[in-house]
């Protein structure tokens, strides 16, 4: 069946792997991405599909409630899939309040102009939420997040991201808005900003930089290749089960001490050093204010009702991502370049 789909955050990390896969996997789909392109959004990202005929931008910010709806009344969309966000933790602590702009009215406006648009009319149509597995809170040592798992957001972001999930389930039980929500962990791969862990790691290691650890280390996160969770997206989007959340995840836990150890092996390796070379970098910084020690997704429910599985290994995900880094440093060239020198040493002095 033909669709229009409106995906909100296609120029940014994940939401342009998203793209991708709907505009060549869906021939006959109208893709519209919809994104401001903040300092996050690179339309670099899709240069490679930017001229298929499926495919279509828009710049717009979500929280504009007459350009929102301007766009949902041309292209009437039968679904959205929303990934605009600010998404960076420590950003988040800086200015808490583009947070709140962003994911909560942001998502509240596109809400209200579905809801506009679809006006009760709810055959065929759905509102995708892309969220995350940091709206759970923190673990100890052991033990998962389910589904069920209550809500305990610590940061800025998390808070704002929880409180976007409930926004949508409160158009879906109020309003009967047709929604599904994904809550996902730690992605890595191409086109991943560096400022976020791992292509930061990488970037400083090509640049021989200071590797800022923070704490002791010690903090957990469960990584997932992106485009296993464009492929999760996919899934939920079209199989799902209409007012669920679906946990994504990869079973991959590592030690922020212990990745960063790995990807200097693998560095140093690539870059034809010494072992060892990379390592000296590492340097232990002030932490993250409210840093979470854990996370953990229990991914068995999306895995037993619609079959979703990682495709790809840590091993495999890595070696693609750390070849991406090489293959496109011009790519990195242009984003590090300006506003993000200034963001650094705000951050790491
Ligand atoms: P990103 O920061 O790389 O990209 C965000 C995109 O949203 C950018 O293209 C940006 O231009 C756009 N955007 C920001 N503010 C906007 C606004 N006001 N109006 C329109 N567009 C705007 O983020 P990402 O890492 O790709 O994350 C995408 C989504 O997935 C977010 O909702 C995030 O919370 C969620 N998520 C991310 C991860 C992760 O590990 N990165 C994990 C789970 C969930
Ligand atoms: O869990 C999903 C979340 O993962 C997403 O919702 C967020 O959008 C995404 O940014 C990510 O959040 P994290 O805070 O886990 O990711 P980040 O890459 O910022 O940090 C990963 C871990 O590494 C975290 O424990 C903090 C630590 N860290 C991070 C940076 C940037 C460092 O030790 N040094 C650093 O310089």
């Amino acid at each position: 069946m033909k669709k229009t789909i409106i995906i909100t955050g296609g120029a940014g990390f994940i939401g342009s792997h998203v793209v991708r896969e709907f505009s060549i996997k869906y021939t006959d789909y109208q893709i519209i991405n919809l994104d401001a392109l903040t300092y996050a959004g690179n339309l670099e990202n899709l240069k490679d599909i930017e001229n298929k005929p499926n495919y279509h931008f828009e710049k717009a910010d979500i929280t504009d409630e007459n350009k929102i709806n301007e766009i949902f009344q041309k292209y009437q969309p039968d679904g959205v899939i929303h990934l605009a966000a600010e998404s960076h933790v420590d950003r988040s602590i800086s200015s808490p309040l583009d947070f709140v702009k962003t994911n909560v009215l942001g998502t509240a406006n596109l809400l209200n102009a579905a809801k506009s648009l679809w006006n009760g009319n709810f055959e065929g149509k759905r509102f995708h939420h892309v969220s995350t597995d940091e709206v759970f809170g923190s673990l100890g040592a052991t033990g998962f997040f389910t589904e069920e798992t209550k809500y305990d957001p610590h940061s800025p972001y998390s808070a704002s991201k929880a409180a976007s999930d409930h926004f949508v389930r409160a158009y879906g039980d109020t309003f009967g808005l047709p929604f599904v929500i994904t809550n996902c962990s730690n992605n890595y791969g191409p086109n991943h900003f560096p400022e976020k862990l791992i292509p930061l790691m990488i970037y400083n290691i090509l640049n021989h930089n200071a590797l800022p650890v923070y704490g002791d280390g010690n903090y957990t996160r469960d990584w997932l290749f992106v485009i296993d969770h464009a492929k999760a997206i996919d899934l939920v989007f079209h199989e799902g089960e209409n007012g669920k959340n679906y946990n994504v995840g990869g079973f991959n836990e590592w030690k922020n001490i212990d990745l960063v150890k790995l990807l200097c092996r693998l560095m140093d390796k690539k870059l034809g050093g010494s072992e060892g070379d990379s390592e000296k970098l590492i340097t232990f910084v002030k932490d993250r204010p409210g840093h979470d020690l854990r996370y953990a997704i229990d991914a068995t429910k999306i895995n037993k009702e619609l079959g979703w599985k990682p495709s790809v290994t840590f091993e495999e995900g890595l070696a693609k991502t750390i070849d991406w880094y090489l293959e496109n440093q011009e790519w990195l060239k242009n984003v590090t370049s300006g506003e993000y020198q200034k963001y650094y040493e705000k951050q790491y002095n």
